[in-house]
């Protein structure tokens, strides 16, 4: 039996959005108060390289990422806070598990799919192998729990089948079969501007996306030009139904108030956007401008988050160092 343990991770490809926040890091801080298992969270800098990132870009969206971590409430007390390519341990059993998974699998990601396109022959091989490199940070911590966005529920399921073949394949019961944990209304906040895709640090347009960062003028231009049918919010959650810009909001509202959409629904219900889109942006500066005041204040010194980050890396190879020299004695090195 394996230890109660939450893991997940942040890249540093950009600014953090709504969606980083509310699909994940809002959550993460749930799960460190919640006192049931043991937390770990990382800033992914080695998946943020699958696609280019200028050097100076890529240490300071890292020190965002982990100050986004630290303002929410992530308390080095009490979680595992560190930065992934200062656990070397995550490349050497990310290519383990390289020789584990199958081509058939990696193909079949629809994130892949998505993200190459018809250009695929021109990404890193780094972009496809990605899955596999987010299967050893889970399993390195033989992680039980893994709090994430939709978006990431097919990589967590790959890592299930990596840990099932590298357990069949070797004959042990070393692995755990880590669950995704997918839970509350916020789990894949859409694009402001698009409503088919989910928001993104590395969309096009800045207009598409609330950053964590934004003032408050900002969020609210942001919101009041958010895309909507013209119809108000309606009475009943069965309203929403094929209405996917107005479920976002909703959604969104949700999230940032710790209300269900139906609770939600019941307080607007009727209500026009005019009404709901400025409630909307007050409750966003609410939550997220004092956290945006902490973030500042933590990156005007960044070696306090330097310091943060290598007592973290070194609380992270304690744990890793033994399952990776294991699973090396394991596969025969
Ligand atoms: P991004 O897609 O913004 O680059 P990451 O790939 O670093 O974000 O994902 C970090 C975490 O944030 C993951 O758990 C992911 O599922 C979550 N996440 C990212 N975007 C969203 C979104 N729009 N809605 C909900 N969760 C999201
Ligand atoms: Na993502």
């Amino acid at each position: 039996s394996f230890t109660p343990r939450a893991f997940s991770g942040i890249k540093p490809s950009g600014g953090l959005t709504l969606g980083n926040y509310l699909g994940a890091i809002k959550r993460f801080v749930d799960w460190q108060e919640a006192g049931t298992h043991e937390t770990i969270y990382c800033v992914v800098d080695l998946h943020a390289i699958t696609v280019w990132q200028d050097p100076d870009m890529l240490h300071a969206a890292t020190r965002e990422v982990a100050a986004g971590y630290l303002a929410s409430g992530i308390d080095p007390v009490k979680s595992i806070l560190f930065n992934q390519s200062q656990v070397p341990a995550h490349v050497e059993l990310s290519w383990i598990f390289s020789c584990v998974a199958r081509m058939g699998w990696m193909n079949r990601m629809t994130q892949w799919k998505e993200k190459a396109g018809k250009n695929a022959e021109k990404e890193s091989l780094g972009l496809f192998a990605y899955p596999a490199l987010m299967a050893a940070d889970i399993l390195l911590y033989h992680a039980t729990h893994v709090p994430v966005g939709e978006d990431q529920k097919q990589h967590v399921e790959l890592t299930r089948d990596i840990a099932q073949k590298f357990n069949h394949d070797y004959k042990v019961d070393f692995f755990p079969e880590t669950l995704p944990v997918i839970e509350g209304p916020a789990t894949r906040v859409m694009n402001l501007r698009d409503g088919t895709k989910k928001m993104s640090k590395s969309g096009e347009s800045d207009m598409e996306r609330i950053n964590m960062t934004d003032d408050a003028d900002t969020i609210a231009k942001k919101f009041k030009k958010a895309k909507t049918d013209p119809a108000p919010l309606p009475e009943t959650m069965e309203g929403l139904k094929d209405r996917p810009e107005a479920r976002n909001l909703v959604d969104i509202y949700a999230g940032l108030a710790g209300l269900s959409d139906e609770q939600v629904i019941a307080e607007y219900a009727g209500a026009g956007w005019g009404r709901f889109k400025p409630a909307l942006a007050d409750l966003a500066v609410a939550k997220l401008g004092p956290i945006s005041a902490e973030m500042a204040r933590l990156m005007a010194d960044p070696a306090e988050i330097d310091r943060i980050l290598a007592h973290g890396a070194e609380q992270a190879r304690a744990v890793a160092d033994p399952i990776l020299t294991r699973t090396k004695e394991i596969v025969g090195f």
